[in-house]
């Protein structure tokens, strides 16, 4: 088997790694020269647990290669993989899709014989469709499938998700699709993961409706740990109490700050988009999404109250910056809003992230970036805890009341026992625990 991947970012470099580790050959394309030098070289373009050793030890074996020349990457290909960037188009919340389009006639004219071409980028339902219509328009005589193939790796995890799924969801309409489907995935049908065949509508909205669901779970917490806060409940208790039936389950039940990252703000908007175009609006989603956005400008003003209700000439120290840990993405990050807010009402804000640094000083300006955690509390009035890194869950806690001016932790991911911070004399703030 063989396969080309369109496209090398988060989506594209897993997936097409993963596939060569599966033993498929992988020829992953990008118009990026410089990317795709770099890959050559062996330098990854993003942080992900085990990608590196991943596509090394694949592009060794001669199994894994990287190219800009995407005719010779698709001639001969079994399948074709679409994994390029669909970001939100300004105004309103619908897909881009003239990547996936550009990507669709340029695939048609470099394919000869039967080829299935797979769209693994989070696709609104019906651009299967029109990716089958643009490759027919542009070579009427090729023989060939379009496939559904949406991906469910949460980064950080990104390898265990592609290498041990939940499921694997596969659009395809036809024997032959569906054969070399199996094939590419034959090492998942040896471990029993659950493969569903689907038309290609349901598999592109079966995507969706995983990640907003998931939006919507998050969000319900988030607003019963508010009431908890209310009433003098435990959320933590409460998720336990109905997660532990499995109707409802026990993950993603866990409250924050708002949820972020490069999918849920952006599916969550563009299924909104999709099902008002439909007829079908989905109203708990646009809900869901617009509780959200007002959540992050509130964790703000949830700080400046700890801090006394005013921010000047007082310093906060924030403690993660990425969206989740195991990540140096930024995008649609809490950071994004929390700390320009505190920054706007006066703030000096010094900060650290494990791995974030470089992405959130393109976004963030204004901050005081500190090489470590301890170096970022140092006389500072406060300490914000934005992300859940493992190296933030166990902070030397003498060390950390010797270096703020007082004792004062606003915990936005409950990272700390609320009994334990009184004990140890902090001011401890945290998300729908009693104190
Ligand atoms: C998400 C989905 O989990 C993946 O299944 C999906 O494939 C991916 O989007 C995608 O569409 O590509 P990801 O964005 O990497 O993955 O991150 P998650 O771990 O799902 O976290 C998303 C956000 O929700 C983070 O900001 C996280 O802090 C927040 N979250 C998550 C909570 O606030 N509480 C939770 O209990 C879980």
């Amino acid at each position: 088997m063989r396969i080309a991947m369109i496209g090398t970012g988060y989506v594209g470099l897993v997936s097409g790694a993963c596939f060569s580790e599966f033993g498929v050959e992988v020829v992953c394309v990008d118009k990026d020269e410089s990317k795709i030098e770099r890959l050559l070289r062996g330098e990854i373009p993003i942080y992900e647990p085990g990608l590196d050793k991943l596509v090394t030890s694949n592009a060794e074996a001669g199994r894994l290669s990287f190219t800009t020349d995407l005719k010779e990457a698709v001639k001969g290909a079994d399948a074709v993989f679409i994994a390029v960037g669909t970001p939100t188009r300004r105004g309103g919340g619908h897909a881009d899709l003239s990547y996936v389009y550009a990507a669709a006639r340029e695939i048609a004219e470099a394919m000869d014989g039967y080829t299935v071409v797979v769209t693994k980028s989070t696709v609104p339902v019906g651009t299967g469709r029109e990716v089958e219509r643009v490759i027919r328009e542009t070579r009427p005589d090729a023989e060939f499938d379009v496939v559904s193939n949406p991906e469910f790796l949460r980064e950080g995890s990104a390898i265990n998700d592609f290498m041990r799924p939940d499921r694997v969801v596969i659009g395809a309409e036809t024997d032959r699709a569906r054969e070399v489907m199996r094939t590419l995935y034959r090492p998942l049908f040896l471990i029993e993961t659950p493969i569903l065949f689907t038309s290609l509508e349901t598999s592109e909205l079966t995507k969706y409706a995983a990640n907003t669901f998931l939006a919507a779970k998050i969000t319900f917490i988030n607003e019963m740990a508010d009431l908890c806060e209310k009433v003098g409940a435990d959320v933590h208790d409460v998720a336990k109490g109905i997660g532990l039936d499995g109707r409802i389950g026990k993950k993603f039940l866990h409250p924050g700050p708002g949820y972020g990252g490069s999918c849920f703000p952006k599916d969550t908007l563009a299924l909104v988009q999709t099902a008002r175009d439909s007829g079908a609006p989905l109203r708990i989603i646009e809900t869901v999404v617009d509780i959200n956005a007002k959540r992050k400008r509130q964790m703000a003003d949830r700080i400046v109250e700890f801090c006394g209700g005013s921010m000047q000439g007082k310093t906060v120290a924030i403690l993660g910056l990425t969206f989740k840990p195991n990540t140096d993405d930024m995008r649609d990050s809490p950071s994004l809003d929390i700390v320009p807010a505190l920054i706007d009402a006066g703030a000096t804000v010094r900060a650290y992230d494990p791995e974030g640094m470089d992405e959130a000083k393109k976004h963030l300006d204004g901050v005081v970036y500190c090489s470590g955690a301890y170096e970022a509390m140092d006389g500072a009035d406060a300490l914000v805890i934005l992300t859940e890194w493992n190296e933030f869950r166990s902070l030397n806690l003498t060390r950390v009341k010797s270096l703020l001016k007082e004792p004062a932790m606003v915990d936005l991911r409950n990272i700390y026992d609320p009994k334990q911070m009184a004990d140890q004399g902090f001011r401890y703030q945290c998300v729908g625990r009693p104190l």
